[in-house]
């Protein structure tokens, strides 16, 4: 819960849609094994992954609210942890069957991130998804059988049947 403030503050630095605090409260309170946040040596943070369940859909699965790292610690690899953390709490923890999220068609960096390091394909294309007017790709990752399976628990034996 004290990292919201400075993950709210990497927001702004690096992405133009922006939420207000309680937004953050939200997805804490309700999904806090899906919000990650990268620190340096200092223990600032510098990137952050802000992650939920969407629970009401026809197919439960995860969505990626917003993913950033600041620009002096950028192509370390760290927004591909921060994914992968999440990704695997959606399939292990709630089952997902697929985490879904939307990008700029410009964001060359993490339209990369997403297709060629962590596999995504497009789903759709959303026309002015943007409040500047640009067009968002749709983008899905689907969880195999296995990634779920690592977080249920082992089958347990079966208890013997009491005696009359
Ligand atoms: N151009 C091309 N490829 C790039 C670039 C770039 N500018 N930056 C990173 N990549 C590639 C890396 O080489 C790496 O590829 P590889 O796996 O083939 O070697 C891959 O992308 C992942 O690199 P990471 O180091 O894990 O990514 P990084 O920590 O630099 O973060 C991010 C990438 C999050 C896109 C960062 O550039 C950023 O914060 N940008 C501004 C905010 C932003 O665009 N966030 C995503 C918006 S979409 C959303 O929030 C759902």
């Amino acid at each position: 819960l004290e990292d919201l403030v400075n993950m709210q503050q990497t927001n702004l630095w690096c992405l133009p849609e922006n939420y207000q605090l309680k937004y953050y409260f939200y997805h804490i309170l309700s999904w806090p094994q899906l919000l990650f946040v990268a620190e340096n040596e200092q223990g600032e943070i510098v990137g952050y992954v802000l992650a939920k369940m969407e629970e009401d859909a026809e197919v439960l699965h995860g969505h990626i609210t917003s993913l950033a790292v600041k620009k002096t610690y950028r192509k370390l690899g760290l927004a591909t942890r921060l994914m992968r953390c999440s990704q695997r709490q959606m399939a292990a923890v709630f089952q997902a069957e697929y985490v879904s999220l939307h990008v700029r068609k410009s964001n060359k960096a993490a339209f990369h991130l997403y297709t060629e390091t962590l596999g995504y394909d497009i789903h759709d294309i959303e026309a002015k998804y943007y409040a500047d007017g640009e067009d968002a790709y749709d983008m899905r990752n689907y969880f195999t059988d296995k990634e779920k399976a690592a977080g249920k628990p082992e089958q347990a034996e079966p208890e013997p049947e009491a005696e009359r």
